[in-house]
């Protein structure tokens, strides 16, 4: 069975996207078949971070429409070729169900490790469930207070939903974070939203770069060192927090 990880958050722009590609590289990069299934409608932009625009077999709109088997819509990317992924419809009226999400995973499951699905901002209630039926929740904040309330309020529904399987993902980490007292307030950003912490991601301009080039983050980067951690982690390495 793939193992199904669901990136979410409260906010807009916490770094989701950016984080299921750090960790599908990182992920590919360690042996594991993976896959990164895009639910953010109308939004697309996993094919222009792993540099796959305009070369995509498929995407999820053609899978809902029944104009592609699932497995005929999943690209395999060039940097990596453990690296597949399913994007966005261009479509940003499609409709998805979890039932629907539920089936393609089970139709391609045998063919990946892990299956990460990327999610929008304020996403809807049928996104919500996709997200509920995960084995692992990934709850990503910025040092932000608004964005820390706002996972924490997402964090919560989850729990109330019965997904206990939840872990917080810290992104876009700076210096003036240190300098002004913020990692003293880690434990207090934990402790408001109540997630255990998986791992913290620097604030880091070579993955802006590199991402927004559709080039893989170089390996010696401090956030795909930090996404490198963190996918150890998720296959139940033990590997010191750093930050
Ligand atoms: N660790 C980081 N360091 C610096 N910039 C980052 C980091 N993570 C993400 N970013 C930048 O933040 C912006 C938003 O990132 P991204 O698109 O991944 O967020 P998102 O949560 O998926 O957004 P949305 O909610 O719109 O889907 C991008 O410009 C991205 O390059
Ligand atoms: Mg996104």
């Amino acid at each position: 069975m793939p193992y199904v990880m669901a990136v979410t958050s409260g906010k807009g722009g916490t770094g989701k996207s950016s984080i299921c590609t750090g960790l599908g590289y990182s992920l590919a990069k360690q042996g594991n078949r993976t896959l990164i299934i895009e639910m953010d409608f109308g939004l697309r932009c996993i094919d222009i971070m792993l540099g796959m625009t305009g070369k995509l077999k498929g995407d999820l709109g053609d899978v809902l429409d029944g104009k592609l088997a699932a497995m005929d819509a999943i690209t395999t990317t060039e940097s990596a070729n453990n690296l597949n992924i399913l994007c966005a419809p261009e479509n940003p009226f499609s409709f998805v169900t979890a039932e629907q999400i539920a089936e393609i995973c089970q139709s391609v499951k045998k063919y990946y490790d892990y299956i990460i699905i990327d999610t929008g901002a304020g996403i809807n209630s049928h996104v919500f469930d996709i997200v509920t039926q995960a084995d692992l929740i990934l709850a990503v904040t910025t040092p932000d207070q608004i964005c820390v309330r706002d996972v924490r309020m997402i964090s919560d529904e989850f729990y109330r939903r019965g997904n206990q399987r939840q872990r917080l993902i810290i992104n876009k980490l700076h210096m003036r974070n240190v300098q002004s007292d913020m990692i003293k307030n880690l434990d207090e950003i934990i402790d408001t939203i109540g997630v255990q912490l998986i791992g913290c991601i620097p604030e880091d301009y070579e993955l802006v770069m590199s991402l927004g080039k559709g080039k893989p983050i170089p390996y010696t980067t401090p956030s795909m060192i930090a996404f490198d951690a963190i996918s150890k982690r998720i296959q139940g390495n033990d590997v010191p927090l750093t930050i």
